[in-house]
């Protein structure tokens, strides 16, 4: 893509040579690839950063949006499957997903989730309910719990409307075959 919506055009030069980078540079250990992030293209973007995790660095857009980008191989392929997941989830189940609004290789712009959820065993009865939900429509909902199952990434969760779960990671969601 060469326009935006969301970014300017310097973003958008800036993003790409950052992520022709990542693919040059992904023999580098896992723990230098924020340092690196943080380094080099968010400060050459200048936006403040959201959060980050083990794959993708995220920085504020404003009210509405957040840009996420890959920071690593595996973030770049996670940014894919989630803009192919928003884009092809039943309709019904949409609504638990945040919004993607824009994506380019190894980017997309998502709508900014604020609020937080409780962390309670109440929520955790609606995420586990909820990746039954996802399951049923033949959808692996990876990280929504820890690889025992038993704990809730809470990172990975918002708060939405009426109290609805809103999940912010889902790169790692596939769809079963
Ligand atoms: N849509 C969003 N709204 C608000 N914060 C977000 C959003 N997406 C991600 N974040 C923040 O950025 C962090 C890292 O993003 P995430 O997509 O989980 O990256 P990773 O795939 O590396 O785990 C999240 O834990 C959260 O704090
Ligand atoms: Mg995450």
């Amino acid at each position: 893509m060469s326009s935006s919506k969301y970014l300017k055009s310097r973003d958008l030069k800036i993003i790409r040579a950052w992520i022709n980078r990542v693919k040059r540079k992904n023999e580098k250990p896992k723990k230098s690839h924020k340092k690196q992030a943080r380094k080099r293209v968010k400060k050459q973007l200048r936006y403040k950063e959201v959060g980050c995790g083990k794959k993708r660095l995220v920085l504020d857009l404003g009210k509405r949006s957040v840009l996420k980008i890959a920071i690593s191989v595996n973030g770049i392929k996670d940014i894919e499957r989630e803009v192919e997941m928003y884009r092809k989830a039943p309709n019904k189940l949409k609504r638990n997903l945040a919004k993607v609004r824009e994506s380019g290789k190894g980017w997309l712009v998502m709508k900014k989730m604020k609020r937080k959820v409780a962390k309670t065993k109440r929520t955790k009865v609606k995420a586990r309910r909820l990746r039954k939900r996802f399951e049923r429509s033949g959808i692996s909902a990876g990280d929504l719990f820890s690889k025992k199952s038993k704990r809730v990434r809470w990172a990975n969760i918002r708060r939405g409307r009426k109290r609805k779960i809103v999940v912010i990671d889902y790169g790692n969601f596939k769809f079963k075959r």
